[in-house]
Order: C-alpha cells, then structure tokens, then sequence
C-alpha cells in the first residue's frame, strides 16, 4: 500500500488543475500588477479576473477581497484591523472570541488583551458548539469585535454562525462579526451574506490550492484599519506586491471546490462514516470527540481518543505503517499541553492526551481506509500492552 494521507485537515496536495493555472504566472505573467508596463498589465489582468472570481464565488463585490498570506494573516487582519478601527471611532474595547479557535485567532486576541483590549472567551458545550446563551449575555455596548470560527480543524464541529451573528448584532448593531472559514471553505456554504457576517477569514492550501496565500473578505463599509502598511496596494488594506502566482491558485482552486464540493462532500462523508464507524466497533476504549449528529460536523473529519495509549506514540506507529494523520491541529502537535480544544470540551486531561485526527480527502480510497481499520486496531492494542 502507498502512503496513506488523512490528514487534509493540516493541509491538502496541490491540485494539478490549480498548478496548471499557476505556471504561466511564473514563467510568462511574472510582471508586477502596480507597473504600467505591458507586463505589469498582463499580471494586473491576471489578479483582476482572480479577484472577481473569488468575490463571485462568495457572493461579494471585488472591491471587498483583501489578499493574505494565509488563514493566519487573514484572521489577525480581521481581528486586529476591526478592533483598532472600531476602537478609534469610540466604541467601546470588548472583543469577544471562543476557547476552541485556532490560534491565529486566540493568540490575537490575547495580544489584544495585553494593549490594553479586554477580552471574553465563550464556552463550548461538549460536542463543541459555542454557547450561545454565554454569547448573548457576553455582548454589550462595549463589544466592538465577535469572532466564532465557522468549523473547528479538531473535531470539525459546524458553528452556528448565522445564529452568532444575530444574536451579536441585536445585541449591540455596531459589532463587527468576524469567522474564520479556514477549514469551512469548500465542505459548507461560507456565503458571508447568508452568514451575516462581516468579516471572513479563508486559506487556499486546505482545499488544493497553495500554501501561503488566503483571502480576508471585508463587507463593504465595516470598521478595518490596515496592519501593513507600504505600497497601498489592496486598496491601503494590505501593502506590499501581490503573489499573483499564489492568488491566481487560490482563485482556480476555490472554483473547483465550489464547483465540486457536493461530490467531494458525498466521497468524504462516505469514507468518514466508515471509520466513525469501525473505529469503535474495532478498538475498545475508543471515545468519538465532536458532534454526534454528522450533519453538524465536516463531512471530512473524524477525531477521536483512545484510553491509555499516548496519541503522539499512535501517530508515530501509524507514520511507520505508511498513514498520515494528525492528534489534533497541526500546530500543537509536539507540545505537552493536550488539546485546548478538547479540554474547553470537558474531555479530562489523560484522555485527551490520546487524541487521533483523520481527515479524508477527495483522493482517498475506501481500500485506503479499510488499510487504517486493519492497522489501528493493531497499533493501539500493541501500545496499549506496552504501557500496560
Ligand atoms: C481554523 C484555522 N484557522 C486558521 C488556520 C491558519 O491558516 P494558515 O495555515 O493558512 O495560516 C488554520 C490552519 O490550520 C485553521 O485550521
């Protein structure tokens, strides 16, 4: 058996679809767009026509697309960008997130909190919805900034975020709402008119597109302050020449995933089901973490956690077997902490320690999972005798 990857949720391969679309960039339209050259306009036409797809495809004018380095760009530049700007119009220095973001959103606010921001994190219940209850008695005159991740990358729980939103807004009409769509985007429907949102944060790599480019969309007239500064490209919201290469993949890689995602949402959901399924009917011990109901979580995403064995032990055996997985967002794995996710869940400490992501891809095959049934059972059982 070849490698198997499942674990999509840290990143995606390049669709050859989308690298096709980006070499030219490179080797023919490699001009910069801000110069009035020939070449400098063939690149401007490139990121013109990229622009308008990717705001076509959310529903959104041209003018209301910021281009990132990525989701974590995306999500301080949201954050940080409504905050300040909202802040300096006098009103108010409340921001109010949840305990299971990602990073790039938590450690902005808490950045936040230290210049002198105070912040609330909501509790999640324990399949990981955000309380809503807590959010509408969190949100006062003085909140300015709402941020609910609109899917989670650990256990792939949906957020209510039409709910979110107007719940935040009846509260207080000025709140800017802000999601992180990083894992969202291409499994549901981000539409952020639909979301009511008015900031939107999402990555190209986690659907075949690139790494290192991503999209902030900006509702028309919200509150935004830029962060870099330099050049004014981006209409003055983010400086500094334009990764028209990167951005044209982005744009390329968006279309299919819009274009395709009831298939790919129809292959996950059916290679996922298998392992929701045979996990615990093969591994004793075996807790599924995040919501019960599949409708409510992403259609590629399965976590879990196995009593008394070590989670980093079980990724390290499943790498040795030739499967790629993950114990939870890529970027704690290698830390003693366990998953703050997990834990804001009510997941105690021991047993988060043990906890398993996979995450199935458009590639997959149902041969590749039946692979992973046959191995982890094995692997677990073997851990488990050592330690035991
Ligand atoms: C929910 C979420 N937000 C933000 C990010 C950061 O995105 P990027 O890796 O593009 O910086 C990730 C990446 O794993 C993510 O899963």
């Amino acid at each position: 058996m070849d490698r198997v990857y499942l674990d999509h949720a840290a990143t995606t391969p390049p669709d050859p679809r989308v690298v096709e679309t980006m070499l030219p960039m490179f080797t023919r339209y490699w001009g910069n767009p801000s110069s009035i050259s020939l070449e400098g306009q063939e690149a401007r036409r490139a990121l013109d026509s990229a622009r308008k797809l990717c705001a076509d495809l959310l529903g959104a004018q041209p003018k209301e697309i910021v281009f990132t380095s990525g989701g974590t760009e995306a999500d301080n530049m949201a954050i940080r960008g409504a905050a300040f700007a909202q802040r300096a119009r006098g009103r108010g220095n409340h921001v109010v997130t949840t305990q299971i973001e990602h990073h790039a959103v938590l450690n902005t606010v808490e950045q936040l909190e230290r210049e002198g921001f105070r912040a609330t994190y909501l509790p999640v219940d324990h399949e990981g919805f955000v309380d809503l209850g807590a959010l509408e008695d969190a949100v006062g005159p003085e909140t300015i900034v709402v941020s609910v991740m609109a899917a989670n990358n650990e256990v792939g729980t949906i957020e209510p975020i039409a709910e979110v939103s107007r719940i935040a807004k009846a509260k207080n009409p000025n709140v800017v709402v802000h999601t992180d769509a990083v894992q969202a985007a291409g499994a549901i429907d981000i539409t952020p008119a639909k979301l009511g949102v008015d900031l939107l944060s999402l990555a190209a790599h986690k659907f075949y597109g690139p790494k290192g480019v991503g999209l902030l969309y900006v509702k028309n007239r919200t509150p935004f302050q830029a962060m870099i500064f330099g050049g004014g490209q981006e209409k003055e919201r983010r400086s500094g020449t334009e990764n028209v290469p990167g951005i044209v993949g982005l744009a390329t890689a968006m279309k299919l995933a819009w274009d395709e995602a009831e298939d790919r949402n129809a292959h996950a959901g059916k290679l996922r089901g298998r392992l929701l399924y045979g996990l615990p009917e093969r591994i004793p011990d075996t807790v599924i973490t995040g919501p019960a109901d599949p409708a409510s979580r992403l259609s590629n995403s399965v976590s879990c956690c196995f009593r008394n064995v070590e989670g980093e032990s079980v990724l390290l055996a499943l790498d040795m077997a030739g499967i790629a997985a993950s114990s939870g967002s890529a970027c704690t794995t290698g830390s003693l902490e366990p998953s703050h996710v997990l834990t804001a869940m009510g997941i105690d400490r021991d047993l988060a320690h043990a906890s398993l992501r996979l995450t199935v891809g458009k590639d997959n095959t149902a041969a590749q999972i039946d692979y992973v049934l046959d191995k982890l059972p094995e692997i677990v059982a073997r851990l488990r005798s050592l330690a035991g």
